[in-house]
């Protein structure tokens, strides 16, 4: 339980603002909950804001730097709060924090904290340090003992339908280019009875699609309600059976952990929607082998016809990065087969960025700049040509959509089909949040639309 609101508190205000993947959508909004009982409520700007957290991401190039411009703009706010006769608190949360603290206290003087992923249970305290020793930053990033979600209150405000839900944390893989393993850590995975209790009172409060978060999701092994260790596919049958929550998802897996329990639950489990995204990275095993991803491009081709299987319909998705050092035109090519082998709903692709500690910014192989732009044209033309012929063959048919949000258009409103797939359709306000049918008209690269189905007097919009 989180205490009530201190009433004699007045009533101050939080900017979050957040880069990165679910996981930091989901640690802003936490960090919200957090700071609610102390009477800060969130604003959408950080000017007057009492209290400014930029929740940074380490995980490619720039990072750092765009860092330092945002704060380099804040230091203007904060000095406009002193002048108004305020004082704002600006931290740095997130993986640049960890990776960084020390040099952001040293190079932004006008940062109060810097709290790493692991320890902003802490902020209350952090903030109250804060703002009685003005001036003097306060560097949190150790990786504390105690779990930071023993700590965490309940949420302050209801999600809306959609919501995350963290589950695992942190990276064992040690994939030669990334970051994720030094500034989240160890691989951690919270007790089942935990994320049930979080996950009934996010149904409770109108959620209707819970994604699981992880960065190594699918690696999920919390002890679970009967003392034995769960894996992902134990979790998700029990979360499907919390009343409200009809639609599961989860996210980012890993090729090698996509156990037997996993793909069943993908059979068995009608909540759980036919879509994964399972980043593969590379169609070459030379470079797989480089990028010490512990699988090859067969293997992973074996695992999607393994889901393929259980779930005809599933939809997939995945991550591709181009360039990585040593990369020839014949490991590029092996991984522009590999994408129309698969045939991927939709996929995200990076250019190799030389991340500082990681095994792989070491190489004297690296690929030209100019190549691997060249590269990443050709990669992303091969991914959306998939994308729309996954698109196009929905056409004429139904989906059940997840109206989730206004539409860019007045009289429309927006969802997202079982597949993930954005769909504009006309339709009246009060249908947002309900789940219809919708008849598919067109197809594009990045979105469908579609007319609702009448429905039955009763029953439907579940
Ligand atoms: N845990 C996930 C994703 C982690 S980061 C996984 O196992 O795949 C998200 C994506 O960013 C990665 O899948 C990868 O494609 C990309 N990425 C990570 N480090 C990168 C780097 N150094 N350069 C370019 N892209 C990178
Ligand atoms: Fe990074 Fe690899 Fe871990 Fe994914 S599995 S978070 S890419 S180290
Ligand atoms: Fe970025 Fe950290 Fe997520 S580096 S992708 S915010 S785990």
């Amino acid at each position: 339980m989180s205490p009530p609101p201190d009433q004699n508190v007045p009533n101050k205000t939080v900017h979050v603002r957040s880069w990165g993947c679910q996981m930091n959508v989901y640690d802003s909004q936490r960090m919200v909950d957090l700071l609610a009982p102390l009477g800060y409520r969130p604003v959408d700007e950080a000017e007057g804001a009492d209290i400014v957290i930029l929740n940074t991401c380490h995980i490619r190039e720039k990072a750092t730097e765009k860092l330092f411009s945002e704060l380099g703009r804040l230091k203007e706010t904060k000095q406009a709060k002193a002048d108004a006769g305020g004082n704002m608190i600006l931290a740095v949360a997130g993986c640049v924090a960890q990776a960084e603290g020390p040099v952001i206290t040293t190079r932004a003087r006008h940062v109060d904290i810097v709290v790493g992923p692991q320890s902003y249970h802490s902020l209350p305290e952090l903030v109250a340090r804060a703002s009685r020793a003005k001036g003097e930053p306060i560097l949190m990033t150790d990786f504390p003992v105690e779990s930071k979600f023993d700590h965490l209150p309940e949420e302050a405000a209801p999600r809306g339908v959609t919501a995350f839900l963290t589950i695992q944390e942190g990276c064992d893989k040690f994939c030669s280019f990334c970051v994720v393993p030094y500034t989240r850590g160890a691989e951690f995975s919270r007790p089942a009875a935990d994320v049930l209790v979080e996950a009934r009172r996010l149904a409770l409060s109108g959620v209707r699609e819970l994604t699981l978060l992880g960065q190594n999701v699918n690696a999920y092994h919390g002890t679970g309600t009967d003392g034995a260790s769960w894996t992902l596919g134990r979790l998700i049958r029990s979360v499907a059976q919390i009343p409200g929550i009809e639609r599961i998802r989860y996210t980012t897996s890993h090729p090698n952990d996509m156990d037997e329990e996993l793909i069943a639950a993908h059979r068995d489990v009608p909540a759980l929607m036919p879509f994964l995204h399972l980043p593969v990275q590379s169609g070459s095993d030379r470079i797989l082998a480089r990028m010490n991803r512990k699988h090859t491009a067969a293997e992973y081709l074996a695992v999607i016809e393994r889901l393929r299987a259980a779930r005809p319909d599933i939809a997939l998705s995945s991550d591709f990065i181009v360039g990585f050092p040593g990369e020839t035109e014949k490991d590029f090519q092996a991984t522009l087969d590999l994408i129309e082998k698969v045939g991927f709903a939709q996929a995200y692709s990076f250019k190799y960025s030389p991340r500082p500690g990681t095994p792989a910014s070491s190489s004297a192989e690296a690929v030209p700049e100019d190549v691997k732009s060249a590269r990443l044209a050709r990669v992303q033309e091969a991914i959306l040509a998939g994308q729309m012929r996954f698109n196009r063959e929905c056409v004429g048919q139904i989906a059940r959509v997840l109206l989730d949000r206004a539409g860019s258009k007045t009289g429309q409103l927006h969802g997202r089909s079982p597949h993930m797939q954005s769909v504009h359709v006309a339709a009246p306000g009060h249908l947002l949040g309900q789940i219809v049918d919708v008849r598919i008209e067109d197809g594009r690269a990045l979105s469908l639309t579609g007319t609702l189905v009448p429905t039955e007097p009763h029953g439907m919009v579940a």
